[in-house]
């Protein structure tokens, strides 16, 4: 069954399996040692149907059959069970409080309705993530307008759709708002609170040489300037240090590292929670997290203050798998490479930070032989996995990549032509369509050379 942009909205894949009436493990067995680890690492909710994958109660293998690979598949439940995970945590340890949903993780209409009706804020950066809150009907007194480059044409839009606070990066933001603004509006201002973090370089962002926000000396001096405006409205302060990380103490830090710029009523403590990718990693629960930001907010800030919190990562991440189909299977020198219909055209994680994925054939969960997976671009370095155990991989088999909901899909590009993957939302109803695959004449649609002549 294929489908196309009108099944939208439609379930097109329905009834829970098992079919074969094999015995299913639910989440609540995940500590029964028969069941291959890699199924811990599926979305909450994931079981097996005899030996084969079953996300969000669908065959892994079906899904892919409906709506062609490469294909996110994002659990709906979990996602949802996640949202109000965050924002019920925090809002019973500080009830005055707002998680806001870092959107560049997976910027897709559908996740910003669904982050909408859980009545989370949503962080945007850019005029693209803004259009598409507004597009999903998102409250935007609720959006925070993230961007250390935000051009005049983003702040128009950002101030004529009502966008309730504007995270202020320089000076440059601060000189445009005040040009652009004819009403007050509301600005926190982004302190780098010069706190390391042990995640990868390319996203650390609370060291002193970050480009993004300002120097504690530079937010004082503009903590003074910004009393005197008389459009910008100075509510309090943001800080962010980092993503994927995995130690709450540099949280505490920051904020005691914000704390010394005075009193205010808001501070917006970023995200950067890690994720659990790999077996090795033990990412701090939703629960010890909030427990850090709130133990330290009750330590340094005013008790009345209004706390955010822009979780990203750690609200997705593990909520997605990557569904491809394997295309070759071939011997090396030193390895054997399982090459599959997908790439660093739909996950640049790993080539950008190194991060390390697991993955299973989709029918055949668990076990096997040590294999290197590897894309279908024309890199060397476009490889998903260095080196991962699968069962007999054999071609036209589907392959199920684990933990790839978050900033997988935000980077897909096209790459030797590549057509960028759909989102398939799976709900106790089904599967849906929530982003339909690019198409050809999708790649073609933006070419503005005169066609040649005939
Ligand atoms: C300002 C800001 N807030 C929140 C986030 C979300 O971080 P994470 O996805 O690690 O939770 C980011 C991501 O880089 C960010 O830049």
């Amino acid at each position: 069954m294929a489908c196309s942009s009108g099944d939208r909205d439609n379930f097109v894949l329905s009834g829970a399996t098992p079919r074969t009436g094999k015995a299913c493990m639910t989440i609540d067995e995940r500590t029964d040692h028969r069941l291959p680890p890699v199924v811990d690492l599926m979305p909450p909710g994931a079981r097996l149907d005899g030996e084969r994958l079953v996300i969000g109660g669908q065959l892994a293998s079906e899904l892919a059959d409906s709506f062609g690979t490469p294909a996110l598949i994002i659990d709906e439940v979990a996602l949802r069970a996640r949202a109000r995970r965050y924002a019920d945590g925090l809002a019973a340890r500080w009830p005055n409080s707002q998680v806001v949903w870092a959107s560049k993780s997976l910027p897709c209409t559908a996740i910003y309705r669904i982050m909408g009706e859980e009545a989370l804020g949503i962080d945007v950066a850019g005029g693209g993530e803004l259009v598409m809150a507004l597009a999903a009907g998102a409250d935007p007194s609720r959006f925070v307008l993230h961007g250390n480059a935000k051009t005049d044409s983003e702040l128009a839009m950002a101030l004529e759709a009502g966008v309730g606070t504007v995270v202020i990066d320089n000076l440059d933001d601060v000189e445009r708002l005040e040009r652009l603004s004819s009403r007050e509006q509301g600005v926190l201002i982004r302190v780098i609170p010069d706190v390391a973090t042990a995640t990868h370089d390319a996203i650390a962002t609370g060291h002193q040489n970050s480009k993004f926000g300002l120097l504690i000396p530079e937010a004082r001096a503009l903590i003074e300037r910004l009393r005197g405006s008389d459009r910008l409205r100075l509510d309090g302060l943001h800080v962010h240090i980092g993503s994927q990380i995995l130690d709450v103490a540099p949280f505490a830090r920051a904020v005691e590292a914000i704390a010394a710029l005075g009193e205010f009523e808001v501070y917006d403590l970023g995200g950067g929670l890690g994720a659990r990718y790999t077996y090795d990693d033990h990412p701090p629960s939703i629960e010890s997290y909030l427990d850090t930001l709130t133990e330290a907010a009750r330590r340094f800030l005013p008790s009345s203050a209004r706390l955010l919190i822009e979780p990203g990562r750690s609200m997705i991440a593990e909520t997605g798998v990557t569904l491809y189909r394997v295309v070759s299977v071939k011997r090396g020198a030193t390895r054997t490479f399982v090459a599959v219909d997908g790439g660093m055209g739909d996950n640049l994680e790993v080539s950008l930070y190194g991060q390390r994925f697991e993955a299973t054939m989709a029918d055949r969960v668990g076990g096997g032989e040590s294999y290197t997976v590897v894309g279908r671009h024309c890199e060397s370095g476009d490889q998903l996995i260095e080196s991962v155990a699968l069962r007999d991989p054999a071609v036209g088999d589907v392959l199920a990549v684990a933990v790839t909901g978050a900033y997988c899909l935000t980077m897909a590009n096209n790459y030797n032509g590549a057509l960028r993957p759909p989102i398939v939302l799976v709900a106790a109803e089904g599967a849906r369509l929530a982003l339909r695959r690019e198409t050809y004449e999708d790649l073609l649609g933006r070419d503005a050379a005169p066609p040649p002549p005939s």
